[in-house]
């Protein structure tokens, strides 16, 4: 039977063992028969360490799935694609856009980049990444399914309009078509792993549900943006009846989760719920 082990290596929080440190941010790390894929890369600062810390070898990972082009996912590019050796980076096109958020301030309404902080040509040059630029769902390894686009079909998921992408220097709200998440085969069912879920949890599960066929899934790891909707929202409920509906064993959630939104789902799913920290791991 497939084995596969999933560890956080970069979250808002830090866990056990000591010496982890925790950043705004995600990346997970999968190893399943041998192959090790890196699922983002968090902000920068604390991929080595956390790495070096849980005893994962960032030089042995070959390929890195992009969830989208946010600075708290691709910040850590370097320190994975560091030695330079042809590394697949697997992303939606439209990850290199100028991304935004629009800010309050004191100052008023403020614009900050949250993008992708290194050039295509420094990451391709210097570092050798390969890109592989995929905007359709495609198995991209044994048992490793890439959503590519997430069609938006629900009427309760709304983007969140701080958002903002510039295109030919006009700033407009950023649709985050470049968001995916990636669907695992493990032993135990049908895991999937989202970065920040801009396009939605329920559209996400619903997109995984037609594309694989599977009705149920076994569990649910990563950032669901439920945080940044201001607490016990109709978006949160219904998303939690869909987590039922699908009938999820586990639900691992964090990042832009939020703790409000996190301490809801706690509340009701309960030993079904865990908080996927820096340092939390799972073998399926
Ligand atoms: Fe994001
Ligand atoms: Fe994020």
């Amino acid at each position: 039977m497939t084995r596969t082990k999933i560890t956080v290596l970069c979250e808002n929080t830090a866990g056990r063992p000591m010496g982890l440190t925790g950043e705004h941010g995600f990346s997970a790390h999968i190893e399943q028969d041998g192959k090790k894929i890196l699922f983002d890369t968090g902000q920068g600062m604390s991929l080595a360490n956390n790495a070096q810390v849980l005893g994962i070898h960032l030089g042995d990972v070959k390929t890195v799935v992009l969830s989208h082009g946010h600075y708290d996912h691709t910040g850590g590019l370097p320190a994975v694609l560091y030695p330079p050796r042809g590394v697949e980076v697997i992303a939606h096109p439209d990850i290199f856009a100028k991304k935004y958020a629009e800010l309050d301030s004191p100052r008023g309404k403020e614009k900050i980049f949250i993008g992708i902080k290194y050039s295509r040509d420094y990451l391709e040059g210097a570092l050798q990444a390969r890109f592989n630029l995929i905007q359709a769902f495609k198995e991209i390894a044994d048992g490793v399914f890439f959503s590519g686009e997430v069609p938006r079909e629900t009427d309760f998921e709304q983007p969140d309009n701080r958002l903002k992408v510039e295109h030919n220097g006009k700033i407009t709200d950023d649709p985050l078509l470049d968001d995916v998440s990636l669907l695992i085969e493990t032993g135990e069912g049908p895991v999937i792993l989202l970065g920040c879920a801009h396009s939605g949890l329920v559209n996400v599960m619903n997109h995984f549900s037609r594309q694989t066929g599977h009705k149920t899934f076994h569990a649910v790891i990563g950032g669901t943006h439920l945080g940044f909707l201001g607490g016990a929202t109709q978006q949160l409920e219904k998303s939690m009846d869909a987590l039922d509906e699908y009938q999820v064993d586990l639900i691992a959630v964090s990042h832009c989760t939020g703790q409000e939104a996190a301490a809801i789902c706690y509340s009701r799913f309960k030993e079904r719920f865990a908080f996927a920290c820096a340092g939390w791991s799972k073998t399926f």
